[in-house]
């Protein structure tokens, strides 16, 4: 297995999300024969990073990205899986681990990550030299994380002896994104910046506004689409607009085209095989210079909304915070 997965295998440009093929908390028209067909049609045309969690509709996603997995040469695809926060301790990853892999239906993960920061009472070191020692057995190819601060991917670093960090999942798309510093940490370190929600939850691609939001527990709490973020980022939206009439693609290319362009993964979450196809499209955009500075005129006019990666109370007992997750 090669040392570093991003450096030099064959992961796509844009992968695919599947928090969705949890079936829990998204809205109506997410159905689960529709979505193991569109993940097959990204697969077979060229995205095959795929990347879900053992959070997931408590273990559905992976149950169904193995079951679309199922007609594909194991060298065809990469998997990304997460341990949630709560269950990251040295004692428990070893019963995540091999329930994600009996959903997934595959003797290792390509990417194995730690899905936010564990609560203030896991010991850090334990945790990673305990990954570590799996990818030694071979059941995980390379480790990850997701929602961590600089600060404690070099504590992870400093904890094992042949291994780093290779990927940092956070939330990163046109307009939310953590401090700079963050970034620049990553690209100084060659750690792997994975975009979650790429399309801010489908508030790019300008399908939604004040009045038109969409259903389900996850965009109702998401302060994306609150009706001063639809006030505000109006100009942008009509701009991407604007651009994807003149160069005939949609916005939702434009979108991952342009966050390709600044060399993150975005991972794209879907419904259904069309929105798919839009996604495998977008893969072959290049956008031009004029293009790009185009966008960036009108993000400087808009501004970005800065995260934060710690968005969980790790001083909460794992026991409690259990309780947090179980809409997803
Ligand atoms: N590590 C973490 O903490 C974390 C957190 C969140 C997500 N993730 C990962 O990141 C993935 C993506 O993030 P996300 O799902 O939150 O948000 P996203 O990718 O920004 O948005 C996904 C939503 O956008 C809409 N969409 C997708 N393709 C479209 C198209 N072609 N045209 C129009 N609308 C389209 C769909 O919703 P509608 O059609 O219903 O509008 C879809 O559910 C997840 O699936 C998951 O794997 C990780």
């Amino acid at each position: 297995m090669e040392k570093n997965l991003f450096d030099s295998s064959n992961v796509s440009k844009i992968g695919l999300g599947t928090w969705q093929m949890g079936l829990k908390g998204w809205g109506s028209g997410y159905e689960e024969d529709e979505l193991v067909q569109a993940l097959r049609t990204g697969i077979k045309n060229g995205l095959n990073f795929i990347d879900t969690a053992e959070i997931y509709g408590m273990g559905k996603s992976e149950s169904l990205v193995g079951e679309a997995l199922r007609e594909f040469d194991r060298k065809e695809f990469f998997v990304a899986t997460k341990i949630a926060g709560f269950n990251a301790t040295s004692k428990k990853v070893k019963i995540s681990l091999k329930g994600s892999l009996n959903r997934l239906k595959l003797d290792y993960v390509d990417l194995y990550q730690v899905h936010w920061e564990p609560s203030i009472y896991t010991n850090l070191s334990e945790l990673f030299r305990e990954l570590e020692r799996n990818v030694e057995e071979g059941l995980i190819g390379h480790i990850g994380v997701s929602n961590f601060s600089a600060e404690n991917i070099r504590k992870a670093n400093e904890s094992m002896k042949e291994r780093k960090i290779e990927s940092n999942q956070i939330k990163f798309n046109m307009v939310e994104r953590p401090n700079h510093l963050l970034i620049d940490f990553l690209n100084s370190n060659e750690i792997k910046l994975i975009a979650w929600s790429p399309l801010a939850q489908g508030f790019l691609s300008g399908k939604y506004s004040a009045s038109k939001r969409p259903a389900g527990t996850v965009r109702r709490i998401n302060g994306i689409f609150k009706p001063q973020n639809f006030e505000r980022f109006t100009p942008l939206l009509q701009e991407l607009q604007r651009i994807s009439e003149t160069r005939k693609i949609s916005v939702i290319q434009l979108v991952l085209a342009y966050e390709k362009h600044q060399g993150v993964l975005p991972i794209p979450g879907f419904k259904n095989t069309n929105q798919v196809k839009e996604i495998v499209s977008a893969n072959s955009v290049q956008l031009t210079e004029f293009e790009i500075s185009s966008i960036e005129m009108a993000l400087q006019r808009s501004g970005i909304l800065e995260t934060s990666v710690g968005f969980y109370p790790r001083f909460l007992p794992n026991s409690i915070a259990r309780l947090g997750f179980l809409f997803m």
